[in-house]
C-alpha cells in the first residue's frame, strides 16, 4: 500500500474532525453556562498568575467569501464607533469583578479586522484595556493586520500602543484565487504594510497562507510560496481551507466544481511543508512553520507550545479571557462564550450584564482529555509520567484508548517508552487521532475536512 492510500485507509479524506483549539470543542459549549459563571471565574482569579486578554473586533470592510471567521462588513465606521462604547463598558464590568492587581502577560487583537481601526480609536481602545489589564513584564501584544486596510498612522498608533507581534493575512498571491475568493490583494501593498511593520519594531511576523483554495494548483501555489518566503515572515501559518457553507453563508459564492480535490489538497500542503522546511523553518503542529530563532519553535523545542482558541501559541498563562462579541474565555474552572452576535453582545453590556452567553464548566475528565488532545497536536506524542504527575491515577482510563490507537493507527504511531508517538509520515492523522480521546460524540458533518 502506498502511503497515500495508507493515510485514505485511516479515513484522512473522508474524516470531518474539529480542529481541536479547545476540548471540549465549541459545539458542546451549551446555554446553561451564562453571566453568572463567568463572574465566579471572574471573581476567583489568582493575581499571582498574569493573564492572557484576546479582544475581537467584528468588522471587515471587505468580506471575503473563503472566511469563516466571525464577522460583518462595513464601510462606515459608524458601528465600529459604537462598538468601541461597548467594549469600554465590558471592560469597565470586568474590572468591578476581578479582584485587585490582575495583570495581563499576552495581548491579542483579532478578528474581523482590528486594522479597520482608526488610529485614535487604536489608541483608545489600548488605553481602555490598560486600565483594567496593566500588563505585566515582557508582555506580548499581537495584532491581525489586513495590508489592504492599515496605513502609517495606523501603524504608529500601535506601535504607541506596544504591538510586539504582527499576523499578516495573504492566502493566495494569484489574481485567478484571489478572484475566486473574493480577495483582491497585491504582493506590493502586502510587502509595503510588513515593511512598515517592521520599522515599527515588530520582533515576530506571521503571515497566513490558505491550500485548497479555488483553482489553486502545485504551480500555482509554488509561485505563493516564493513570493511570501521573499516577504521573510518569522512565523507561517498555513491553514486548509475550511469550506462550511452550512456554517459560513458567503462560502456558497465559491463554485465547488473549483475547489482541488482531495489528493491536490494532500499534494499542495506537502509541497508548502517542503519549500518552507527546504528554506530554513521548522514544522510546527499541524499547520505552523517557525523560523528556528523564533519563541514558537523555541517553545515547540521545550515543550512549551500550546494550542487556544487562537491556535498554536507560546501563551502559557492558564487563564485567557475574551472581550467583545462571540470571544471565548478559558479559566480553570471552564470555557464561557460571549454572545455572538453584535447586537446581542451590545444588549448584554448595555443591560449592565457580562456578555457570557454559552460555555461549559469542566467535570469529570474534561481536564485530562485535553491535555491529552493538547499534546497531541503540539507534540504529535503523549507521554503518560508527564499526565500522571497532573492527575495521578486517573490516567489509567484512557489506557484502552491508547492501546486502541496503537493497534489502528499502527505503523504511525509508535509505542515509546514514556507513551506513545506519532511518525511524521503519520502527522496528517493527529485531528483523526486526537478525535479518540474526545468523549463527546458530537455530529461530524459540522466540521472540516481532516486533510
Ligand atoms: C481574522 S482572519 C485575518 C485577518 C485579516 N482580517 C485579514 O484578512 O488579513 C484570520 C485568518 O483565518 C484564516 N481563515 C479564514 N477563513 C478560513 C477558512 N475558511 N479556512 C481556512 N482558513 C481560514 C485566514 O488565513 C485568515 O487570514
Ligand atoms: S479574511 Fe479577514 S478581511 Fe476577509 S472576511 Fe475574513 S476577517 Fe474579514
Amino acid at each position: 500500500m502506498t502511503h497515500r492510500s495508507q493515510l485514505r485507509a485511516l479515513g484522512l479524506f473522508d474524516a470531518r474532525v474539529p480542529r481541536y483549539t479547545s476540548y471540549p470543542t465549541a459545539p458542546v459549549f451549551d446555554q446553561k453556562i451564562q453571566g453568572g459563571f463567568q463572574a465566579q471565574c471572574l471573581e476567583q482569579i489568582d493575581i499571582s498568575q498574569p493573564v492572557s486578554v484576546y479582544v475581537h473586533i467584528p468588522f471587515c470592510e471587505r468580506l471575503c467569501w473563503f472566511c469563516a471567521c466571525r464577522t460583518q462588513g462595513t464601510t462606515s465606521l459608524r458601528p465600529v464607533e459604537a462598538y468601541m462604547n461597548t467594549l469600554e463598558t465590558e471592560l469597565s464590568a470586568l474590572g468591578e469583578t476581578m479582584p485587585n492587581g490582575v495583570t495581563a502577560a499576552e495581548l491579542h487583537w483579532g478578528g474581523g479586522t482590528p486594522t479597520i481601526l482608526p488610529a485614535p480609536m487604536i489608541l483608545r481602545l489600548s488605553e481602555a484595556l490598560n486600565r483594567t489589564f496593566p500588563r505585566a513584564e515582557g508582555y506580548e501584544f499581537s495584532v491581525e493586520i489586513d495590508p489592504t486596510l492599515v496605513d502609517a498612522d495606523k501603524i504608529a498608533a500601535l506601535q504607541k500602543a506596544g504591538m510586539t507581534r504582527a499576523s499578516v493575512g495573504i492566502q493566495d498571491f494569484l489574481p485567478k484565487v484571489q478572484d475566486a475568493i473574493g480577495r483582491q490583494q497585491s504582493f506590493d501593498a502586502t510587502k509595503a504594510s510588513i515593511d512598515a511593520l517592521r520599522r515599527a519594531g515588530i520582533h515576530s511576523l506571521n503571515t497566513d497562507l490558505v491550500y485548497g483554495l479555488p483553482h489553486q494548483t502545485l504551480e500555482t501555489l509554488d509561485a505563493t510560496l516564493e513570493k511570501t518566503l521573499a516577504l521573510d515572515p518569522d512565523r507561517i501559518a498555513l491553514f486548509g481551507y475550511a469550506h462550511v457553507p452550512w456554517m459560513s453563508k458567503r462560502q456558497k459564492l465559491i463554485d465547488e466544481a473549483d475547489l482541488p480535490d482531495d489528493e491536490l489538497r494532500h499534494d499542495l500542503a506537502n509541497l508548502a511543508a517542503d519549500v518552507f522546511v527546504s528554506a530554513g523553518y521548522e514544522r510546527i503542529g499541524i499547520d505552523h512553520f517557525a523560523k528556528p530563532e523564533d519563541s514558537l519553535y523555541r517553545a515547540a523545542e521545550t515543550g512549551q507550545l500550546r494550542r487556544n482558541f487562537q491556535g498554536y501559541t507560546n501563551d502559557t498563562c492558564s487563564t485567557l479571557i475574551g472581550v467583545g462579541a462571540s470571544s471565548m474565555s478559558r479559566f480553570p474552572q471552564g470555557y464561557v462564550q460571549n454572545a455572538a452576535a453584535t447586537a446581542a453582545y451590545t444588549q448584554r453590556i448595555e443591560a449592565g450584564e457580562l456578555a457570557g452567553a454559552r460555555g461549559h464548566a469542566f467535570e469529570g475528565d474534561d481536564k485530562m482529555r485535553a491535555r491529552v488532545i493538547e499534546m497531541i497536536m503540539c507534540n504529535f506524542a503523549v507521554d503518560i509520567p508527564d499526565l500522571e504527575r497532573t492527575f495521578g491515577s486517573a490516567v489509567k482510563v484512557l489506557e484502552p484508548t491508547h492501546h486502541a490507537v496503537l493497534r489502528d493507527f499502527a505503523p504511525f504511531v509508535i509505542k515509546t517508552e514514556t507513551g506513545w508517538h506519532i511518525d511524521p509520515k503519520g502527522h496528517p492523522l493527529a485531528r483523526i487521532i486526537a478525535s479518540r480521546f474526545d468523549a463527546y460524540s458530537m455530529g461530524t458533518a459540522m466540521f472540516s475536512k481532516a486533510s
